[in-house]
């Protein structure tokens, strides 16, 4: 475990700058990592821990698209709001740095020269998808078009969200450029390739010797390296304008690929937050590497990644790759852009100083071998039967009670009993269960290890009652609280890697210094004489059902205004000023109108057209009664070649607008002075 090496280098994923962090991040990555290395600190371990944002790819380009901004805009503005959320929330970054600095590109472009001089690319000719009006290549989320497999019109040309397949850009029908509306056209262009198909071998061997990663990580290596024809080569460089330039000559107006560039970000980090000793970390087989990464993540970090590190051969590989599945919002997946997320900064807002009551039911729930599911009662009952009813009432009661008959003083022992020696025992154990636990990655087990330290002493104080002893035997009670404030204590230890802003209030009700992991299993952290201090803090309010109700309205919000979004048409694919020209729209009016015998749907009307008199029908029956709309001015399409509908010519079509459950109304001019034969245009 960690005590093989000399020292660790924790990675959390880089997230992309392009939003405001949410609990799925915070519960997929960050948070395991931070307990993680929370509690190396705590034993003392040399471990540096490394993170910043991923600042480059098409996530990025989209987003300033959408914001009508530019790309380095948008990194700027997130990378601030990421990098603040993360603080706030105690995750404990050596160095939270960013993509698009200096030293990053320079590493990695270094990388990928020497990769490149060691011939360990292959340059491949493909056909991709080109915009010719916006002159360049197309990203695959560049392009929609409609989905072979259940035709949506609106699928991307990487995936189709509404059938969920994986989509090549040129399995689509009708493709179009989302950047100019434009039918994209395939273009010769010539990229670098790592051989994935070669290597093979080597990344086989090496996850052969890590069959001890979690199920759902060596899993999905497995099925990858299995499935079909294996490992295929993949291209290291795009045809794009925002990332890191390709350094080699004829590869003007190319980047690296995003996820070359983005793992090299926890090398030039570690560059950057130690420019003397950065390579004890990433070149030394007495360092351990562990990267924390979310499912979706697998394939780069244990496939991709250390096949360019094999082949650049001067830096370690991961030790272990302890990847979160999902995290589930109410049920429903997170999502930013149905706005069915709970966003840190909001969270902040309505949960002021409750930052350890989310890490606390984050960690709890996490989900460590499935997806799991974040409820808001959930939330609630962790905190008011957990954290508020066993350990911050166990604490209280410590607190209150030592205050009350002993003046904050620690009242010394005179004679322990079986019981308090088996509590004593419980405490010395528990720091090694969580340890065992932590080791193994195991974050629910750990935090419940440490819940139940806090258990044994609301169970201790139940049992031996103080609060009524002390009318008959004042000496055992000064043996029962000192017993109490050691496991008070050393809960302030154990609880550090979890809760770490809990962890130093307890310390300072206590009135002590930070104690580290060694002295948790010391059962005399708290002398006796020791005065805690005399203010009674109550560590975690209750959270009452009308906070719940209130998030729960709120996410409810949320699911309305995707309700009506989506009854609404995405907007069609776009047509010309010449062809919209063509139709002859314009105003008239109903000057009679009857059903067609034999139809539920059908009217006949009679138009004024302004220039004749014409015959519609329209199948507007089951909105409107041929007596109500006399009258009724309406737009026409009037050169719209005549057609028989139940025998009757009809000489046009009346426009009506029409909602996605097929209900019609007419659209009219509001203006009196606009006649019949007024243009539409
Ligand atoms: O999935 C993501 O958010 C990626 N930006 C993660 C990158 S991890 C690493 F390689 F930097
Ligand atoms: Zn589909």
């Amino acid at each position: 475990m960690a005590s093989q090496f000399k020292r660790t280098l924790v990675t959390a994923a880089l997230p992309y700058a392009n939003g405001p962090v949410h609990i799925g991040h915070l519960a997929g990555c960050y948070l395991p990592a931070d307990i993680y290395v929370r509690y190396l600190r705590s034993i003392g371990h040399d471990v540096k821990f490394i993170c910043g944002s991923d600042e480059h790819g098409v996530p990025i380009t989209i987003k300033a698209k959408k914001e009508n901004t530019t790309p380095q805009a948008v990194v700027d503005k997130y990378h601030k709001i990421m990098g603040d959320a993360f603080n706030e929330f105690g995750i404990s970054f050596d160095i939270y740095s960013r993509t698009s600095s200096k030293v990053h590109s320079q590493t990695a472009s270094d990388f990928f020269k020497k990769l490149y001089d060691k011939n360990s690319f292959t340059e491949q000719i493909t056909e991709q998808y080109f915009d010719e009006s916006a002159q360049q290549f197309l990203a695959d989320r560049y392009i929609v078009g409609t989905c072979p497999k259940c035709a949506n019109p609106n699928a991307y040309g990487d995936q189709c969200e509404k059938c969920g397949s994986s989509l090549n850009a040129t399995d689509l029908i009708d493709p179009k450029s989302t950047l100019s509306g434009s039918k994209p056209v395939l273009k010769k262009t010539k990229n670098w390739f790592l051989p994935l198909d070669k290597l093979q071998p080597k990344i086989k061997d090496y996850l052969e010797k890590h069959k001890d990663w979690k199920t759902n990580v060596y899993g999905q290596c497995k099925s990858w390296l299995d499935s079909g024809d294996g490992l295929q080569p993949r291209a290291m460089t795009r045809d794009l304008d925002w990332g890191v330039p390709v350094p080699v000559e004829g590869a003007e107006g190319k980047v690296l690929y995003v996820w070359f560039d983005a793992p090299i970000g926890y090398i030039s980090a570690t560059k950057e937050l130690l420019p003397e000793t950065w390579e004890s970390y990433w070149k030394s087989e007495e360092s351990r590497l562990i990267h924390f990464i979310g499912k979706d993540n697998i394939v780069f970090h244990c496939i991709i990644f250390p096949a360019m590190l094999m082949e650049h051969g001067e830096f370690i590989l991961a030790d272990n790759v302890p990847a979160n599945e999902f995290l589930n919002l109410e049920g429903d997946k997170i999502s930013t852009s149905r706005n069915w997320a709970v966003w840190l900064h909001e969270y902040l807002l309505e949960f002021k100083d409750k930052q350890d009551v989310l890490r606390y039911s984050l960690c709890a729930n996490a989900p460590e071998a499935k997806d799991n599911d974040f409820t808001w009662k959930d939330f609630q009952t962790k905190n008011n039967s957990e954290l508020a009813d066993i350990l911050g009432n166990f604490i209280n009661r410590v607190v209150v009670l030592t205050n009350k008959n002993y003046n904050g003083i620690v009242p010394e022992v005179s004679e322990y009993t079986k019981t308090d020696l088996l509590v004593l025992d419980e405490i010395a154990k528990t720091p090694g269960k969580i340890s065992a636990a932590l080791e193994k990655f195991k974050f629910r087990e750990a935090l419940s290890e440490m819940m139940n330290l806090a258990r044994v002493g609301n169970k201790y104080l139940a049992e031996q009652e103080p609060w009524k002893v002390i009318k008959t035997d004042e000496k055992r009670v000064r043996t029962i609280m000192n017993v109490a404030l050691q496991i008070s204590a050393n809960l302030a230890i154990v609880c550090e890697p979890f809760i770490p802003f809990t962890s130093k209030r307890l310390f300072s009700m206590l009135n002590m210094p930070q104690l580290k992991w060694n002295s948790s299993k010391n059962t005399n952290n708290i002398a006796a004489g020791h005065k805690i201090s005399a203010d009674n803090i109550i560590l975690f309010a209750k959270i009452d059902d009308d906070e719940i109700a209130k998030q729960l309205e709120k996410l409810q919000k949320s699911k309305e205004a995707n309700i009506i979004e989506k009854q609404v048409e995405p907007v069609k694919t776009e047509t010309t000023f010449d062809d919209f020209s063509k139709m002859d729209i314009r105003v008239a009016t109903i000057t009679a109108a009857e059903a067609v015998p034999k139809t539920d749907k059908l009217l006949k009307l009679t138009l004024d057209t302004g220039i004749d008199t014409r015959t519609v029908v329209s199948g507007i029956a089951a909105y409107y009664k041929p007596e109500n709309i006399i009258g009724q001015k309406v737009i026409m399409l009037a050169n719209l070649a005549p057609r028989k509908i139940k025998g009757i010519e009809s000489q046009g079509m009346i426009l009506m607008a029409e909602n996605v459950k097929g209900e019609l109304s007419f659209v009219s001019p509001t203006k009196n002075q606009i006649e019949n034969g007024a243009g539409v245009k």
